[in-house]
Formats: structure tokens, C-alpha cells, sequence
């Protein structure tokens, strides 16, 4: 079977790292996708598993070069729809179009309709309109005139954990967190700061990877509705992953100058199950100045707030004091603050660029 995970902007090469590790050989990184091939069996793990991945689509269907609405009819009619699908489910077409010929979204989903009524027909229907029915996503998409047809095996996006139901006002992707503690490469004997931790995800996904829990153990996957592996397969991944967890002394040190994060990220902490494994602090990061600390620090700095532009400037400054005073910190953050160029001594740094949503950021990190 072939298998391709969505990822956000920048972070295929993590994506592709993870699976590697694990379990398999990558066969394609592009733009925002990994494809491998991989036994059905082993689906539930990798949706378990994956941080920084966002969906797992299983392949259905691939062609290079289509160029008319008759040639992807045809490659949609290939597909055994009844193989997939149980009776009823509602399925909902979702296509995305990039330099290709085809990039009408109601077309393509009009013929994509036409092509499965004949093989999807249950009492002549395709599927009952339920909103009380999770609802099946396929995904058309269309590269360069390659067409995939993908069925979401994951449902709701991997990137959405379960312990986050509130979140600051600039709260940072959970999978976008795991990948920037996976690029810091934090020794977990080593301290780990986040000064600036709002809701506290950079320093929970970091624990998460430390103690080695499984992302995904409490939550449903849209392949448990579909006629892909039976739930006894799927419950034994599940059981396996609940031994793998570690227990170790972690230095883990979060905290902001906002009493309400505070209170929040400690909330958080506690529906992950790991209250009581971090130290919680309400302070301006600027008392780190005058200590000296070593470890890694991987933080996500305020960067559009209400803060006026010379509050900003000098913010980031003290940030690069900070940085300064102690050779022994291995430092990471993520901005989209594009003057700390301009405030920093641009030899002591390095940056790789990183999307947080649509916004574009750096991660600068000391060299
Ligand atoms: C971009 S948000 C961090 C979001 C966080 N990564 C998350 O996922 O929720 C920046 C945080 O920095 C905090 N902050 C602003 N100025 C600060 C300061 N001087 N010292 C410590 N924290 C500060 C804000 O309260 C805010 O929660």
C-alpha cells in the first residue's frame, strides 16, 4: 500500500527522520508531502506516532499527465470505492490544484461524483447527508498534472492534540512545536527552558518526545470507519504504545510574564497527564539575566502583539543579551520578527526558514 503524509511547510525532512526511525523507507519527499509504501497493518502506527506530520493518506489512485476532466474520470472509475467504504458514510471531495491543467474545484468535484455513482451506489444513494456522521475525506490533488486520489486515513488533522482544548492568543502548531524541539535536538538529561511559553506547547511536545508517549493514544482515526484493518490490528498497535513510555528526571522550565498563560499552560499540563513533570513560573524572561543557565532553550518570543515596535526592538535585544551571557545554552526561536536581523551579529546566528500557519518565520539558532 502507498501511503502519503501532509506535513506543514518546511518540515518534510523531520517527517521523513521520524518515519525512517522507526519503520520504513521513504520513497518521495516533496513540497509538504512524504510518500513510502508500507503494509496496511502497520496505518495505526504511523497515525499514533506521527508529531509533525498532519493527515495519512492512503493512495488510491496516481497518473502523470492528465490534462482533460474525461482522462480523470477515467482514473476515478479504476477505484473499488466499495473496497474502502462502508454503506452509508457521508464522503466529502476536497481537491487542491497547482500548476496543473485541471483547477476547477466544482468540476473536478462534479465528475468525481459522476464517476464513483455507478461503483458507490447503495440503494441508489451515495451516501446519507448525517451531520452526526464524521464525514470520509478524499482528497484530489493535482501537481505538475499528476493526479492523486488520497482517503484520509487520520480524520481530524494529527497537528490538533487532545491536551490543548484553550490556547493563547498566538499559539504555535503543536506539530510545528515537535519539529522545532526535534531540529534543537535537546539532550534530555540537559535543562530545557521556554521563557515565553503561553500555553506551554513547545514545552509539552518536548516532554511528550522526551518520555516517548505516543501523540495520538486517546483519540478515534477515520480508518477505524472504513473497511481497511480490523479493530483487533488497530487496538494492538494502540497497547503497544502505551508500553514504550519512559520515565526519566526532566528539567523542564516554562514560564511568561502573563499570569493567565500561566494558569492556562498548567491546565494543559495536567489533561496531558504530565502535571507536576514541569516547573511552572510567572516572571518577565528578563530575570534570566541575571543567572547564568546551560541546556537548550527552544521558545516562541511575541512578535505581532500589542507590543509597540520600539518595546519589540528592545524585547529582542535583551533576548540577544540573554543569548550572549551564556556560551553554554543551545538557544531556538521562532519569529516572525524580521528586524532581530538587523539587532544581532548576524556570524553568531543561523536561520532556516518556517511557516507557523500561513505567517512566515525564521528559527534562529545559535551556531
Ligand atoms: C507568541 S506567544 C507564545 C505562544 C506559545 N508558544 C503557545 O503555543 O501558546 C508569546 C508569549 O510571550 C509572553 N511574553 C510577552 N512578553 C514577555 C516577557 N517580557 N517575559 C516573558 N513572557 C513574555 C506573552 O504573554 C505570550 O504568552
Amino acid at each position: 500500500m502507498k501511503f502519503v503524509l501532509s506535513t506543514i511547510a518546511w518540515v518534510e525532512s523531520i517527517a521523513k527522520k521520524e518515519i525512517e526511525r522507526q519503520w520504513w523507507t521513504i520513497e518521495e519527499v516533496t513540497d509538504r508531502l512524504v510518500t513510502f509504501s508500507w503494509p496496511i497493518e502497520l496505518m495505526p502506527r504511523v497515525n499514533l506516532w506521527s508529531r509533525v506530520g498532519n493527515k495519512l493518506y492512503l493512495l488510491l489512485a496516481e497518473k502523470e499527465k492528465v490534462m482533460d476532466f474525461d482522462s480523470l474520470f477515467d482514473l476515478i472509475s479504476t477505484i473499488n470505492w466499495k473496497k474502502y467504504f462502508k454503506k452509508d458514510y457521508p464522503i466529502v471531495v476536497n481537491t487542491s490544484s497547482t500548476r496543473s491543467e485541471l483547477f476547477a474545484a466544482r468540476t473536478i468535484q462534479s465528475i468525481w461524483k459522476k464517476a464513483i455513482v455507478k461503483s458507490l451506489v447503495w440503494e441508489n444513494k451515495i451516501a446519507k447527508e448525517d451531520e452526526n456522521l464524521e464525514k470520509m475525506e478524499i482528497l484530489i490533488l493535482i501537481i505538475d498534472n499528476k493526479v492523486r486520489i488520497l482517503l484520509n486515513t487520520s480524520g481530524n488533522a494529527l497537528h490538533m492534540r487532545w491536551y490543548r482544548t484553550q490556547a493563547g492568543e498566538a499559539p504555535i502548531k503543536e506539530s510545528l512545536a515537535a519539529a522545532m524541539v526535534f531540529l534543537a535536538d535537546w539532550r534530555f538529561k540537559d535543562a530545557f527552558y521556554d521563557p515565553f511559553c503561553g500555553s506551554w506547547t513547545i514545552a509539552i511536545e518536548a516532554l511528550m518526545i522526551a518520555k516517548n508517549i505516543a501523540p495520538w493514544l486517546k483519540r478515534w482515526f477515520a480508518y477505524e470507519k472504513l473497511w481497511l484493518i480490523d479493530w483487533e490490528t488497530s487496538e494492538i498497535e494502540r497497547k503497544n504504545a502505551r508500553t514504550k513510555t519512559f520515565d526519566w528526571e526532566y528539567r523542564i522550565f516554562a514560564s511568561d510574564i502573563d499570569p493567565e498563560m500561566v494558569e492556562l499552560a498548567k491546565e494543559n499540563a495536567a489533561r496531558a497527564g504530565l502535571a507536576g513533570l514541569v516547573n511552572f513560573e510567572q516572571k518577565d524572561f528578563r530575570e534570566y539575566l541575571d543567572k547564568e543557565i546551560s541546556g537548550t532553550l527552544v521558545s516562541n518570543p511575541p512578535y505581532w502583539e500589542r507590543l509597540k515596535d520600539e518595546n519589540l526592538k528592545s524585547l529582542y535585544n535583551s533576548i540577544d543579551k540573554l543569548f550572549r551571557k551564556n556560551p553554554e545554552l543551545w538557544w531556538w526561536i521562532i519569529s516572525s520578527f524580521m528586524e532581530f536581523d538587523d539587532l544581532i551579529k548576524a556570524d553568531d546566528y543561523k536561520k532556516r526558514k518556517l511557516y507557523n500557519g500561513w505567517e512566515k518565520c525564521y528559527f534562529w539558532r545559535r551556531k
